[in-house]
């Protein structure tokens, strides 16, 4: 036989260490220094800008020669690992940021260490997330024929959810003409308090902004339930086509959660797809004393949630849950002759993931999820939201009982917004005064709340999803924030002087 001599390029290239206990040692340095800083995060600062060598870093061009492991694993070590957003820390309440687990960090090491692919295969990561979802369907008293998939959190949820609506409401054509064969402009309604999410799926599904009706709320910013039928009246006179609501769970300024009950039946009545975000508040639905606030979650046609909101589950994770799996696998449902499911081996996995989303290829985010609620269980769960929620109202009465503080909107569930009433300075330089005193509370690494406008006003809110959190940490936030209200107050005194 003629010899064939081997090329010049297959010299067996690998990515693997030669030595595997360089990479072994510096794996468990890594560990051992991520631990370190989950278990004493309490005793750093919040948050803190990066510093000048640190941000130099992030300038360098692509290496053309490789630097080695020790070199990477000692740059995550000096100017990664101390600089995150700071959602694990006790006193970080600001946007909507779960904390982490340690668990959850163990379940995203090993994913990433047989680099699964979930979903799509006849493999335990499949059969994970579907054990997930069918936790997810009895928590929320959804039929054994939902279905349901893990996303990369609430915004894909509320658009998987809307996308399935909009094809259950227009119909198979959708799918092949697009939109171009609806009858009647499609119409979605919702409260003006709804998330961007929302937004965002209605120019991704082709329905427009529009076409997204933001009706009034009530004075607990819960969805108008009169405006809503007043405004589905009106576009039906006009000869548009109402499609679908979408309810809140929790909504993102104040936790508000609409009469989802009422919703339902409404959306029931008119023939229109009931879609929930519970982004927010929906997982509360694990507490005993919280789940009768989502009554009528279990009438959604679709449902989006977040595991790493209130589930405290690392980044990210999120959930949607659709009534109808036929409907669901429908409108995701596209043949591929190079994903065809044979009766055995790999591929043998009749109910891939990528027939119920838009992504094929996809992380293993449910097992940091199945790892979590397997190590405390649901009870323990439901009971860190009630204390989360007992924090708001201890957080609530500090600030009636502080003359300098304003709560600026009720505090139903676990977010709350507040702003410093200065006692020198005129209501026309409140929003500056409170925007200063928001970035110092960030940037001295005390505490870090958001912001937002209630009623056009600046505020700031505080989100709690936080199992780290202390009782005591919402006193500091107190004490803090009146002592840096006041300089900012004495400063201002100065100039004027
Ligand atoms: C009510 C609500 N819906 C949707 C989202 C989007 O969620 P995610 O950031 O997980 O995509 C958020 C995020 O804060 C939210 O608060």
């Amino acid at each position: 036989m003629r010899e064939i001599a081997p090329s010049p390029s297959t010299d067996n290239l690998t990515l693997d260490p030669q030595d595997w206990s360089t990479i072994r040692r510096l794996a468990h340095q890594a560990l051992d220094e991520v631990l370190d800083f989950q278990s004493d995060v309490r005793n750093r600062p919040v948050w803190r800008e990066m510093p000048a060598n640190s941000l130099a870093l992030m300038d360098e061009a692509a290496p053309r020669q490789g630097l080695g492991s020790e070199r990477v694993v000692d740059d995550m070590l000096q100017h990664i690992i101390p600089y995150p957003t700071g959602h694990a820390h006790p006193r970080f309440w600001g946007w909507v940021c779960g904390t982490g687990t340690p668990i959850g960090m163990v379940a995203d090491m090993v994913a990433a260490g047989v680099n699964a692919s979930a979903g799509t295969f006849n493999d335990a990561p499949s059969r994970v997330e579907a054990q997930l979802i069918g936790w997810m369907r009895d928590l929320f008293d959804f039929p054994s024929t939902a279905s349901g998939i893990v996303t990369s959190g609430a915004s894909v949820a509320n658009l998987i959810g809307l996308a399935v609506g909009r094809d259950a409401l227009i119909g198979e054509s959708v799918r092949t003409r697009g939109l171009t064969a609806t009858k009647g402009v499609p119409i979605v309604y919702t409260s003006n308090q709804v998330h961007s999410s929302v937004d965002k799926a209605m120019m991704l599904l082709g329905l427009g902004l529009e076409n997204l009706r933001k009706v009034a709320v009530d004075d607990n910013f819960c969805l108008d339930l009169q405006a809503l039928q007043n405004a589905i009246d009106e576009d039906r006179r006009n000869g548009l086509r109402p499609i679908a609501i979408v309810g809140n769970a929790g909504t993102v300024n104040t936790g508000a959660i609409d009469d989802l009950a009422a919703l339902a039946a409404l959306a029931r009545r008119e023939g229109l797809w009931f879609h929930v975000d519970g982004a927010i508040g929906a997982l509360a639905a694990m507490s005993p004393d919280l789940r009768a606030r989502m009554r009528g979650i279990e009438s959604a046609d679709s449902l989006a949630f977040d595991f790493h909101k209130w589930l405290y589950v690392p980044y990210e994770a999120g959930c949607v849950l659709i009534r109808n799996g036929a409907m669901h696998r429908r409108s995701f449902s596209v043949a591929a002759t190079y994903l065809e499911t044979p009766p055995r081996g790999i591929a043998a996995q009749p109910d891939s993931s990528y027939l119920r989303g838009p992504q094929l290829s996809r992380g293993f985010k449910a097992l940091k999820v199945w790892a979590q609620i397997r190590e405390y269980g649901i009870e323990h769960l439901g009971r860190l939201h009630d204390q989360n929620v007992a924090q708001i109202q201890h957080l609530s009465r500090l600030i009636a009982a502080e003359p300098r503080l304003e709560q600026t909107a009720p505090s139903p569930l676990n977010i709350l917004c507040f702003r410093y009433i200065p006692e020198t300075i005129p209501p026309e330089s409140w929003d500056a005064i409170n925007g200063e005193l928001l970035m110092r509370l960030q940037e001295r690494g005390i505490a870090a709340p958001s912001s937002t406008r209630i009623h056009g006003d600046f505020v700031l809110r505080v989100a709690n999803t936080n199992h780290r959190s202390r009782f005591e940490d919402f006193d500091l936030l107190v004490r803090e924030t009146v002592r840096i209200g006041r300089e900012i107050e004495g400063e201002a005194a100065l100039k004027t002087a």
